[in-house]
Order: structure tokens, then sequence, then C-alpha cells
């Protein structure tokens, strides 16, 4: 038996970076796993992945900004597993920018994505879980959800808004049996942060810089951000909701 054997998790960007690291962690520990992404190609390696371990995935392509994409998921996953043990809430893009150069559409767009997602998929998971009386959410915040990061207007915004959704959820769902937490990763490696620095005049440079501002002197691997993750999903976290973690290298420490 292993920490999730019998259990069904969704994992929402899954066709990535930090989704794909817990969706594999997942399965790695017996789970059922529930892919979602708007990258189709994305979720297909994850879920040739997972099988290739011996691992159960479902794939489901969608945008969490869409709630009739997320409705066909979740019938999706309830008709072929017929439960919802794990939510993990993390599906994201980025924008650097500053407030006065970001457009009204590209504010949207990260907020809808970002906070509007979480609410979409939270929505849909949540009548599930509280029939079964039991429930699991982790949200995907972010270090800038809690401090400022030069020029990230609508990325902070939208990620300070993961944080209180998350406190939010955990009061409403507590008497539930659901807990819901929340994680803030400090850098870590994967392509929504590889595209970053490729805006830079000299990326190697610009890593070295962001690097050194970490405690630990370096950035996060996916799967170090993922394990986190899994804590919290797990019952070794029974008695843990509302928390926000900070997954970064001591970043916040500061
Ligand atoms: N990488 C970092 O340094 C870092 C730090 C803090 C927080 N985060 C957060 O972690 C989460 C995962 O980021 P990552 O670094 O793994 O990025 P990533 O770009 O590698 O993966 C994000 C995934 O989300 C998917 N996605 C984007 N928009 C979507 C939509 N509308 N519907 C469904 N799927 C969608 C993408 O296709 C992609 O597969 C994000 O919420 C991000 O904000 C990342």
């Amino acid at each position: 038996m292993r920490r999730f054997s019998g259990q069904v998790a969704l994992v929402t960007g899954a066709g990535s970076g930090i989704g794909r690291a817990a969706a594999l962690l997942f399965a790695a520990e017996e789970a059922s796993v529930g892919l979602i992404d708007i990258d189709p190609a994305g979720i297909r390696v994850t879920l040739e992945l997972i099988n290739s371990q011996g691992g159960r995935a479902a794939f489901l392509p969608g945008d969490v900004t869409s709630q009739a994409d997320i409705s066909r998921a979740i019938e999706k996953i309830t008709g072929e597993y017929g439960r919802i043990d794990v939510l993990f809430n993390n599906a994201g893009i980025e924008l650097s920018r500053p407030l006065h150069q970001t457009t009204e559409r590209e504010w949207d767009r990260v907020l809808a994505v970002n906070l509007k997602g979480m609410f979409l998929v939270a929505k849909a998971v949540l009548p599930t879980m509280m029939a079964q009386n039991r429930g699991a959410i982790v949200n995907t915040s972010s270090i800038s959800g809690v401090l400022g990061w030069p020029a990230y207007a609508a990325y902070s915004t939208s990620k300070g808004g993961v944080i209180q959704l998350t406190r939010q959820m955990a009061v409403d769902y507590g008497p539930y049996n659901i807990r819901v937490n929340c994680i803030c990763p400090g850098t870590t490696l994967t392509p929504l942060i590889e595209r970053l620095f490729e805006l830079e005049e000299d990326p190697a440079s610009a890593k070295n810089i962001i690097a050194a501002r970490h405690p630990l002197g370096r950035f996060a691997q996916p799967e170090e951000i993922a394990q986190a993750v899994l804590f919290l999903a797990s019952e070794e976290a029974s008695f843990i909701t509302g928390a926000i973690l900070p997954v970064d290298g001591g970043y916040t420490a500061k």
C-alpha cells in the first residue's frame, strides 16, 4: 500500500513543470490521476510517462477558465473513477509587465487563468468531496503572492488572491472534512520560468542573480515543489488546513 492507494487525484496544469511532476508522484503513490491542461500535447506526454511507470491516469484536455471544459472533465473523471480525493489546483500563466504597461486584456487573462480558474475547478470538484465528506485541495500561489516582485502586477495580484481563496475555502469546507492549503513556490526550473529568462539580455547571468536571492542559493526542481504538494494532500497533513506554505529555499524568510 502506497500513500494514495485507491485515491483519485485531479491535477490542473498537468502538462508541464510542477503539475507534471506532481501527477507523476501521485501516480507513483498509486493514485489514479486526472490530468487537466489546455495543452493536449503536454498532458499526452505526462500520460505516457505515467503509463510507462505502470500508473493510472485519465486524459482531460481543457481550459480552466471554461466552465464547460471543466464540467466535462469532472464528469469524465467521476464517471471513470467514482470519486475525487485530491485536487491540485495548479494551472497558471505568468506575465512580466509593470502595471502601467499591462493591457486590460492581459490583466483579465492572468486573473482568469490564475484565480478564476482555481475557483471554477474547485467549484466543480467540491460537491463530490462534500458528498464523500472527505477531500484535500492544494492551490498553487507563489512567493509573489506574499511579496512584491518587479514588474509582476497582474501575476502577483492573482497569486495574492489565491492565498485568500485558500483561507476562505479552508474555513467554509473544514466542516465537510475537506482540507484546503496553499503552496508558495520560489523560483522553480520549469518552462514557465525558462521562458521568462529567455526575455533577458543575458539569461545566464539573470539566472545567477535570481538564484542567489534564494538563501539556499539555487532554484527548485519541480519535484521538490511536488513533494510538498503530496505532503499537504496526504494523511500526514490530516490536521493542516488553511496553511500557506512557502516552498522557496528561504526566499520569504529574508
Ligand atoms: N516556476 C516557478 O518558478 C513558479 C513559482 C511560483 C509559482 N509558480 C506557479 O506554479 C504553477 C505551475 O507553473 P509551472 O512553473 O509548472 O509552469 P508551466 O508553464 O511549466 O506549466 C503550467 C501548465 O499550465 C497549463 N495551463 C496554462 N493555462 C491553462 C489553462 N487556461 N487551462 C489549463 N491549463 C493551463 C500550461 O499548458 C502548462 O502545462 C503556476 O500556477 C505558476 O504560477 C511557478
